[in-house]
C-alpha cells in the first residue's frame, strides 16, 4: 500500500514518535500534521480535544488519504481514541495501549509511574489500561505541565529543569518505581535527567519507540507494507512553519525541509 501513515500531534512533540516511527519503518511514507494553531492539547477538556481530533483525522484521511493514524499525542490518545475509533474504518493507533503493553512484560512490574499533561493524568487513561493489564500493580500518576515548556526551550541540562523534576517526581524519592511511563510526546527529551532522578533500577517506557513496534506489527500483519516507491516524509501544520520547523529539528534529531501549513 502506498499511501503515508499519518501521524497527528498538538505540535512538535509528537516529532520524537515520528522519529522512532521512521527509524523503525524505514520503508514507510509519513504525513505528520502539527496542530500548531490550537496547541496546548494537555490543558483542554476532553470535549475540545475529541473535536480538534476528529478534524485533524478528517483532514488527513479525506486531503492525504493516510492508510493509518497514529495518535503520537499523549493527551489525544488518553482522550480522543474510542471516539476516532468509532468513526474511522483504518487502524488507528494510540499512546496508551502500546505502553501498557511493554510494562506487562516486564519482569518486576509492582510499582509504576505515569507521567503526562494535565488532561492525560486527569483522564486515568493510563490507570485505567494497567488496571486490567498488570492488576497487582501500584500505580501513582502525577501531571507535569511545566516540562512540556522546559523541554521545548532546550533545557534538558540546566540545574531550572533538574529541579522541576525533583519537585515532580519527589514521591519517588525514596522508592523509584520498577517503570516510569514517559506519557507525553515531549518528556523522551529530558530523559537523560529523569533517569538520572531515579536511578537505574527504573525502566523508562517511551511512547514512541513503544508505539513503532506495534505499527511496525500491525503493518506487516495487515498487509499494509509500502511498495516499491521511495519512502518520503512530508510535516504540515496549522500555524508558522518556520516556528516549527525551528522547534522541532531538537524533537525530530534532524532538519525539515518542507513544512507547509494547512487550514483544517
Ligand atoms: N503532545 C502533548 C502530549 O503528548 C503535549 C503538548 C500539549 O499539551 O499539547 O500530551
Amino acid at each position: 500500500m502506498e499511501q503515508p501513515i499519518g501521524v497527528f500531534d498538538s505540535g512538535v512533540g509528537g516529532l520524537t514518535v515520528l522519529r522512532e516511527l521512521a527509524r523503525v519503518l524505514p520503508g514507510e511514507g509519513f504525513l505528520y500534521l502539527g496542530d500548531t494553531a490550537r496547541v496546548p492539547y494537555g490543558t483542554k477538556s476532553r470535549e475540545t480535544v475529541t473535536r480538534y481530533s476528529i478534524e485533524v483525522a478528517n483532514h488527513l484521511i479525506t486531503r492525504h488519504d493516510i492508510k493509518m493514524l497514529v495518535v503520537a499525542c499523549n493527551t489525544a490518545s488518553s482522550l480522543a481514541l474510542p471516539a476516532l475509533r468509532k468513526i474511522y474504518k483504518i487502524p488507528v493507533v494510540g499512546m496508551v495501549d502500546p505502553c501498557v503493553r511493554r510494562v506487562a512484560s516486564l519482569a518486576k512490574k509492582e510499582t509504576i509511574g505515569v507521567i503526562g499533561t494535565a488532561g492525560t493524568i486527569r483522564s486515568g487513561a493510563y490507570e485505567q489500561a494497567l488496571r486490567q493489564a498488570v492488576p497487582k500493580a501500584r500505580v501513582t500518576a502525577r501531571a507535569c505541565p511545566l516540562l512540556v515548556s522546559l523541554a521545548e526551550e532546550g533545557w534538558a541540562e540546566k540545574p531550572v529543569t533538574r529541579a522541576v523534576i525533583a519537585e515532580y517526581l519527589s514521591t519517588f524519592r525514596e522508592a523509584p518505581p520498577d517503570a516510569l511511563i514517559l506519557g507525553c510526546t515531549h518528556y523522551p527529551v529530558l530523559k537523560k535527567p529523569i533517569a538520572e532522578f531515579l536511578g537505574d533500577r527504573t525502566v523508562l517506557i517511551d511512547s514512541g519507540e513503544e508505539a513503532a513496534r506495534v505499527v511496525d506489527t500491525l503493518v506487516s500483519e495487515s498487509g499494509m507494507k509500502r511498495g516499491g516507491c521511495a519512502p518520503e516524509i512530508r510535516f504540515v501544520v496549522t500555524d508558522d512553519p518556520e516556528h516549527f520547523a525551528r522547534v522541532g529539528e531538537m524533537f525530530f534529531g534532524r532538519r525539515m525541509d518542507s513544512v507547509e501549513r494547512v487550514t483544517l
